[in-house]
């Protein structure tokens, strides 16, 4: 007799306050807390998971039901229906030139961006709940990703994001149906937009960070770069940094490897934040030793994703910079291109100026010494280069 073990997603326990610990109940839906307005941190009891036996039954379960992409982990997930589109399990591609250095390939997502794993678990939490309506400010691609997945479990989406942002995020998010607002401002106007109109329309805000599943979502990256590297940790992991949503997920998702027994022994990888010059709160925070960032007035960047000009996350960014030992750092639009430029051209990779902002800072932590050559490194292409064809042909002057 064969006897086959399908594990079930674990309860949660209840929501943390990541900043002073409070605690709530997951049996409605929360936004932040609601004693000082911190993100909420998603809590299980993970104890029946410890061991590394139990982590070789992902990959024994996921070969067998049908359990794809970032649901392999729904161990570690809440439960709940997924609304999927097949999202997580990205391609982890060795680079040509550098052989300690592996690309996390998430455009390959829907959506063709990672914004596609926090978004598949907000709405299914949304659907979970019984939400009929959401709403999100967006640089451009997580508006993209809550319209096809409110599409999928149809549910309203009302969408705010700069009349700026690359063309692709407004053509994907009107097809699927979202309540599409096109604003002229940044990020930052359209979040105060969904916040002045939300308890009129009815709207649930799934801004990031204020609501505890994108960062759920995102933590998935976490778990699968550790398992694609054989449960080993890398030395360092770049995340081109906006929001911070990917870095403050993936931290935890270390955490809970740890706690699980997951992860072969070793210090956790180095967090380094990548920015742009023309927007780069987070950098100067952690340059000034500051626990939180200040708004980085006139935010200009070809990389869209990291035009978020005071990051509502940023204390946790800033906290855990600090644990890993990691940096944060800028690097001009220039810069930035020339990489994505090298990157194609070298490597086959079209890469999203976001990632490109990864591979530019690569190479100069190599030239600081900040990172040395048989480093093993993790860098994030966060999105898909063709969706940002508009943007990047005018930042390399291509005309056709
Ligand atoms: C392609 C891409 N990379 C990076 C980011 C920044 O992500 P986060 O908000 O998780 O820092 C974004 C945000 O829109 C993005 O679209
Ligand atoms: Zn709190």
């Amino acid at each position: 007799m064969v006897v086959v073990i399908v594990f079930r997603m674990p309860p949660i326990t209840d929501l943390e306050c990541s900043r002073c610990a409070e605690k709530v109940s997951a049996e409605k839906p929360q936004t932040v807390c609601p004693k000082c307005a911190g993100a909420l941190y998603v809590r299980y009891n993970l104890g029946r998971l410890r061991g590394a036996a139990n982590r070789e039954q992902i990959a024994r379960d996921g070969a067998l039901g049908g359990w794809a992409g970032m649901w392999r982990y729904r161990v570690v997930l809440p439960e709940a229906v997924p609304v999927t589109l097949g999202e997580g399990w990205t391609p982890f591609l060795r680079s040509r030139r550098y052989p300690t250095v592996f690309v996390k390939e998430e455009g390959a997502n829907p959506t063709g961006s990672f914004k596609a794993r926090g978004l598949a678990l907000a709405v299914t939490m949304a659907k979970h709940y019984g939400l009929k309506k959401l709403a999100v400010p967006s640089a451009g691609n997580a508006a993209g990703a809550l319209a096809a997945y409110a599409a999928a479990a149809e549910i309203e989406a009302h969408i705010f994001m700069p009349k700026d942002v690359p063309f692709a995020n407004y053509v994907e998010a009107t097809m699927y149906g979202a309540r599409v607002t096109l604003v002229d401002g940044l990020i930052s106007d359209c979040g105060r937009m969904v916040a002045e109109r939300k308890e009129k329309e009815g709207w649930f805000d799934v801004s990031t960070l204020k609501e505890p599943f994108r960062i759920e979502g995102k933590k998935t990256m976490g778990y699968e770069l550790v398992e694609q590297l054989g449960w080993e940790y890398p030395d360092a992991v770049f995340y081109p940094t906006g929001g911070g949503v990917g870095l403050i997920g993936m931290w935890k998702a270390f955490l809970e490897l740890e706690e699980l027994g997951w992860v072969s022994a070793g210090k956790k990888p180095k967090m380094i934040a990548v920015q742009s010059s023309g927007c780069a709160p987070v950098v100067r925070a952690f340059e000034e030793h500051r626990t939180v960032s200040t708004m980085w007035e006139n935010a200009a960047t070809f990389a869209a994703g990291l035009r978020v000009p005071k990051p509502y996350g940023d204390y946790l960014m800033l906290e855990i910079l600090g644990e890993s030992a990691g940096v944060a750092l800028a690097l001009p639009d220039e810069t930035i291109l020339a990489s994505l430029k090298d990157w194609a051209k070298h490597e086959g990779i079209f890469l999203s100026p976001e990632g490109a902002a990864s591979t530019a800072a690569y190479d100069h932590l190599l030239r600081t010494g900040f990172l040395k050559a048989q480093d093993r490194v993790v860098l994030f292409n966060t999105g898909a280069g063709l969706k940002y064809t508009d943007v990047t042909a005018a930042a390399a002057g291509i005309q056709h």
